[in-house]
């Protein structure tokens, strides 16, 4: 039985955007694979939400959606509630705009023979956000200075290579404030710097949202890293094309309800190495990840489940919605219908 879940609402807010009922699927050889299926997600202005799961669940699919780069097979994006496939070429321009993606290889995404400079003012110039050469001077000094690459005449006329990883993906996260963003997509950003350097590019990042009220979608497979992020936002965790769990950071990370969760957060190593010699480990019935190509009938994560209960979660597909006694939304049968999860063990 499938049963589809509702699109969500923000409380007081017209989402800035909005995916509703959206799946996707890509040609693979011969075969189709459904990589997402049914994702229901709003994000508001000035808003984080973080996407977390293990790599190939569909982070990056969902995010180049979000972002306006990839069409869904089916379901809908709206932006400020109009469906995207409606919009006219100007407003579809001004979407296109308002929302940027950062990707975890800036080596890959920036041009090799551009020097800081170049790379910043084609789009300052060719979307107008600047014009006379002193204006694209001004704005590319404030935007540089912006992402501490200070100071900006050290950067500005040294290309790609020439500079540090993090430094790289502060040029990429300047590019992309070059167009005035409404939200960024930052998929797996910080996931190729060094711890050191992650910090203080995850403090930049919440710069922009705090000074220019630019919304963040957060893109990690790494829960330890979504906490220290979106600890004032929210967090949608994936699993095979799924949500399964949706809701504040603070709520999913302190009392986590879908089983998958669980076993992400007790799997976060603590900073005090005796507390994380302590911690318990959740135990999953199998640790293999099933293929995309043979997702497990009714609840996909039955196979490792430790709470299984037969005759229900191999049978019933769960949709993402409220469960009593908590705050973020579940993906899980027994939960969304009042019941404990009892551990059967492995
Ligand atoms: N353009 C594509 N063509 C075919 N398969 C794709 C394409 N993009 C992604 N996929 C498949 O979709 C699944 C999800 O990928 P992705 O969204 O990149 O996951 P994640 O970012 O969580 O690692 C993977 O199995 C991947 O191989
Ligand atoms: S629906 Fe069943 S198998 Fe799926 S997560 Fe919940 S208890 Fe586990
Ligand atoms: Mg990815």
């Amino acid at each position: 039985m499938t049963a589809q879940a509702e699109p969500e609402r923000l409380n007081d807010q017209q989402p800035l955007i909005a995916l509703q009922h959206v799946s996707r699927s890509f040609k693979q050889g011969r075969v189709r694979v459904q990589v997402l299926e049914d994702i229901n997600l709003a994000v508001g202005e000035n808003e984080i939400l973080c996407l977390v799961g293990e790599s190939g669940c569909g982070k990056t699919t969902t995010g180049k959606i979000i972002a306006g780069l990839l069409p869904p097979s089916s379901g809908e994006v709206l932006f400020r509630g109009r469906p995207v496939s409606a919009l006219d070429n100007k407003a579809r321009a001004e979407f296109r705009r308002a929302l940027q993606i950062i990707h975890q290889d800036p080596f890959a995404s920036l041009n090799p023979a551009h020097t800081v400079g170049q790379i910043l003012s084609y789009p300052l110039r060719r979307h107008g956000m600047a014009t006379a050469r002193g204006g694209v001077r001004r704005r590319i000094w404030e935007l540089l200075t912006l992402v501490d690459l200070t100071p900006p005449g050290d950067i500005v006329n040294k290309f790609p290579h020439q500079l540090s990883g993090g430094q790289r993906q502060r040029v990429s996260i300047a590019r992309a404030l070059t167009v005035e963003p409404q939200l960024i997509v930052a998929d797996e950003a910080v996931s190729m710097v060094d711890v050191s350097i992650r910090v203080s590019l995850l403090r930049t990042l919440h710069r922009l949202r705090d000074e220019y009220g630019i919304a963040i979608v957060f893109i990690t497979h790494d829960l330890a890293v979504a906490k220290y992020f979106a600890w004032e936002g929210r967090i949608a965790v994936m699993y095979l094309g799924r949500v399964v769990e949706l809701g504040p950071t603070r709520d999913v990370i302190t009392r986590p309800a879908h089983p998958y969760t669980r076993a992400l957060i007790s799997a976060i190593p603590e900073a005090n190495p005796e507390v994380t010699r302590n911690k318990k480990r959740m135990r999953l019935r199998s640790e293999d990840v099933p293929s995309l190509l043979e997702i497990p009938r009714g609840c996909a994560f039955h196979p490792r489940c430790p709470f299984f209960v037969e005759g229900l979660c191999d049978v019933q597909h769960p949709p993402l919605e409220a469960a009593p006694d908590y705050r973020q939304k579940v993906a899980c049968l027994p939960l969304t219908q009042g019941h404990k999860l009892i551990e059967h063990g492995p």
